[in-house]
């Protein structure tokens, strides 16, 4: 292993060979004329939410997915919230979720008054284990929540048979699944329904925070169509039957149309931007190769059609993540600790009574795990630069 401080190989960081952990801005300039074209529309429409381009978001999404209903919403958490509540989640009620996901997988389960029980990972996938998960059952278990992290699905054949074997309804975070599919259904539509996030690093990503339902059940997207709107209305339309009229108490998850108008617009280079996330992985496979061992690359499950893998994160699993991190960021390079701790190890969950499982693969993904740069707009140079900082700062040569 050789000195941190040390490293002979690389040229010094400048504003050309930075490297940021994410940016979307050379793909906005890019397709600027046509984005200012839609944006014009929609300012001189005076419809700023919830309106027509928010509904044809919904139809393409829809459309691209297969599912029955998209319900669009501020935020993939809301999302959350508002499945969970639609599905008929709430107090007394337990639900399974991954130890190892973003914070709001567990946080949208107290949101519905619902305990999160956290369970272990499946090494590689980092999804949901199958086998935790089946002993974590209680007679209060009322769902299992599976996310599909960073690059593919966790065996959603193995869950929805747990799943019915013991009349638990399925849910999905699939906030990171777009495209995602795995036996020619879409993440999120195993089970009742799942979510989509439109946070700006996500594979699709708006310009600020947007989400969406998914789901193929008539009465949870009419729910989740109420819910998003304060509980309005009798049939889940905007603003039209039962406006002003309350039933039960929902949120303000509006989806703006702005934000929309966006997402159609990235909706058409969603399939080359994938596939350009698919190159860059295999680039950084191939040049990280010489330190197999010490920096594990993702492990993929084998690749299916239509595609069960996207890179929206390229995860490397490595001896002295920190330090690592330490010296890219030193260098111009933005990465992210994906994620620093298992949720059993967050102030607010420790203590609750669903943390009480043992999460040793979890736990140690959480010191050796980190996201490098992965976005469309990373040029081969870019990526070059990354794989060359982390062949030296192990001491390979490049
Ligand atoms: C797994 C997972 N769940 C939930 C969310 C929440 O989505 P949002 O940030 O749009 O609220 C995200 C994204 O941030 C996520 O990655």
């Amino acid at each position: 292993m050789s000195d941190a401080t040390a490293i002979p190989l690389v040229p010094p960081v400048s504003a050309t060979t930075a490297v940021p952990f994410f940016s979307g801005a050379a793909s906005v300039r890019r397709d600027w004329p046509r984005l200012e074209a839609r944006i014009r529309e929609v300012a001189a429409s005076g419809r700023f939410t919830s309106g027509p381009v928010t509904a044809e978001l919904e139809a393409a999404i829809a459309a691209r997915t297969g599912a029955r209903h998209a319900v669009a919403v501020a935020n993939g958490t809301d999302a959350l919230v508002i499945l969970l509540r639609a599905a008929g989640i709430g107090p007394g009620d337990e639900v399974i979720v991954p130890a190892y996901t973003f914070f709001a997988t567990a946080s949208a389960v107290l949101h519905v008054g619902a305990q999160p029980v956290l369970v272990d990972v499946l090494p590689g996938s980092y999804a949901m284990d199958p086998r935790r998960a089946e002993e974590a059952i209680t007679e209060r278990t009322r769902a299992i929540m599976p996310v599909h992290l960073f690059s593919q699905m966790a065996d959603m054949e193995v869950l929805k048979d747990l799943a019915d074997r013991h009349g638990l309804i399925l849910l999905e975070d699939s906030a990171e699944g777009i495209d995602m599919w795995a036996g020619g259904v879409h993440a999120g539509l195993w089970g009742s329904g799942g979510v989509l996030s439109f946070f700006p690093t996500k594979t699709l990503g708006s310009l600020g925070d947007a989400g969406m339902l998914l789901t193929n059940d008539d009465e949870i997207a009419a729910a989740a169509r109420r819910l998003r709107l304060h509980g309005q209305g009798t049939d889940g339309a905007y603003a039209t039957d039962g406006a002003y009229v309350y039933q039960e108490l929902g949120y303000n998850s509006r989806c703006d149309e702005l934000h929309a108008a966006f997402l159609l617009h990235r909706l058409e280079r969603l399939s080359e931007e994938t596939e350009r996330r698919a190159e860059l992985a295999a680039r950084y496979d191939r040049l990280l190769a010489p330190l197999a061992g010490t920096v594990d690359t993702p492990w993929m499950a084998p690749a299916k059609t239509p595609s069960n893998q996207v890179y929206y994160v390229y995860l490397i699993e490595c001896d002295r993540r920190d330090e690592l991190a330490a010296h890219l960021e030193a260098n111009g390079v933005g990465t992210e600790a994906y994620y620093p701790r298992p949720l059993t190890d967050q102030p607010l969950l420790a203590p609750l009574p669903g943390s009480r499982h043992p999460v040793p693969v979890a736990s140690a993904a959480a010191t050796r795990a980190l996201g490098l740069p992965m976005y469309p707009d990373l040029t081969d140079e870019q990526a070059d630069r990354v794989a060359a900082l982390i062949l030296a700062f192990y001491g390979a040569a490049s």
